[in-house]
């Protein structure tokens, strides 16, 4: 589980998106983590401590004069104790007041005082604001914002849309599954840091006519792993993905393609930039060679059209032949599917395909599925990495990557 061994303090401070909080404590415990709420009575006017100690299994803080949380502190300092259980303090919803007192230092309630309490080398402060677009947008709001970052937190940003009080714009607290999404990233280690990582991901879409194509099963999801994976290690990241319902994992830059040839512009133009180039597309081998403008109609009476194929350009070949993969500016990993002799093949793939590092998997254990195998063949040799979620072995596999590129380098 994502946040397994992780404790994380929990802060509620006054606002609407309260009622999300239930959400995301429950996120938090689901993923593995021990959760303290700590609550203001802001926050208590908006969801009860009852509801958010049933979902964390723990007894709301609230003051730290005379509630329960100052009784589990035998020297009555729940202030210094609790901050330094946690391996992180996550206020959500943070309100504008809230980082006002943060930037001043203030501790007029258990929230804030523990905040300014906490070793801040250690304990990293993770704020999710929420409020009204106005007052987000508001000088002293951004200034204060400013300063608590500058003094060491992080900010997780708001997201833009309709707000409670009927205003739309910037200022809702990220959805309870984002503010995960950035806790688990928060807590990965950073070995991509400064890189700019390439992914194709998914099948590609090659049409017949404006109605029908020729397509593949790939569901994308490895792809997709591995551009999160590459984000939550500290990478910038684009990801070129043919038609798939994946959802973009967050911090990723994404392009939306349909077939071979608009991938491999979109990669091209890309790859200008990128120091890292990650081939996990399945693309279409072969694409109609002249797809018809107008629907092919059945007349009944010419029987079914015949087609003629014509080969699509090999994406990764083509990127590793260029100037910036010859130069050692782009390192190129490759994927294979393979049905038997796993190896062997992908010992001739990687030499054929001209790249450092080939990845090969058994097709038919791997598609559309959440786990998979992964056999890594290099110069050197092959490693595998045993079955278990794709996003795991994305974790992994990025590691990898930038072992190799630091030894290159
Ligand atoms: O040749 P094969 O399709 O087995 O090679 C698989 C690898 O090559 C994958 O990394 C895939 O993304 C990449 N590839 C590509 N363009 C193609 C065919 C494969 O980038 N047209």
């Amino acid at each position: 589980m994502d946040l397994s061994g992780k404790h994380i303090l929990l802060g509620l401070t006054g606002g609407i998106a309260c009622y999300k909080c239930a959400e995301l404590c429950r996120l938090l415990v689901k993923a593995g983590a021990t959760v303290q709420v700590v609550m203001t009575e802001g926050a208590v006017r908006f969801i009860t401590p009852v509801t958010m100690q049933a979902l964390s299994g723990r007894p709301v803080a609230r003051s730290q004069w005379e509630d329960e949380a100052v009784g589990r502190t035998p020297d009555g300092m729940p202030h210094i104790h609790l901050g330094r259980e946690a391996d992180a303090i996550l206020v959500a919803p943070c309100s504008a007041d809230f980082i006002a007192q943060l930037a001043q230092g203030r501790t007029d309630e258990l929230l804030a005082l523990l905040c300014l309490a906490r070793p801040a080398g250690r304990v990293p402060l993770l704020l999710a604001p929420a409020m009204n677009r106005e007052m987000w947008a508001h000088p002293a709001l951004q200034r204060n914002l400013a300063q608590v970052q500058a003094d060491g937190a992080k900010s997780l940003g708001v997201g833009c849309g309709s707000q409670a009080c009927g205003e739309t714009g910037d200022g809702r607290m990220l959805e309870p599954a984002e503010i995960l999404a950035e806790l688990v990233s928060f807590f990965q280690p950073k070995p991509l840091a400064g890189q700019h990582v390439l992914v194709t991901a998914g099948p590609t879409f090659e049409a017949i006519d404006p109605v029908r194509g020729v397509t593949n099963h790939s569901s994308g999801k490895m792809g997709f792993a591995v551009a999160r994976a590459a984000a939550e290690a500290g990478a910038e990241v684009t990801l070129v993905a043919g038609p798939v319902s994946q959802p973009t994992p967050r911090n990723v830059r994404r392009i939306d393609v349909q077939s071979g040839l608009q991938m491999l512009q979109a990669t091209l133009d890309a790859s200008q930039k990128a120091t890292v180039f990650i081939a996990a597309a399945a693309v279409a081998d072969w694409r109609p060679a002249e797809p018809s403008e107008r629907k092919i109609k059945k007349t009944g009476d010419s029987g079914p059209p015949s087609l003629h194929f014509v080969e699509n350009p090999d994406i990764l070949a083509t990127v590793a032949q260029g100037e910036r993969a010859r130069s050692g500016q782009l390192y190129c990993v490759g994927f294979a599917a393979e049905s038997h002799d796993l190896l062997a093949h992908a010992t001739a793939k990687r030499q054929r395909k001209g790249i450092p590092l080939l990845v090969a998997n058994i097709g038919p254990t791997a598609f559309g599925r959440d786990d998979n195998e992964l056999l890594l063949v290099d110069a050197h040799g092959a490693q595998s990495l045993e079955r278990a979620p794709k996003i795991e072995l994305a974790r992994k596999l990025v590691v990898e990557i930038a072992r190799r590129i630091a030894a290159a380098g």
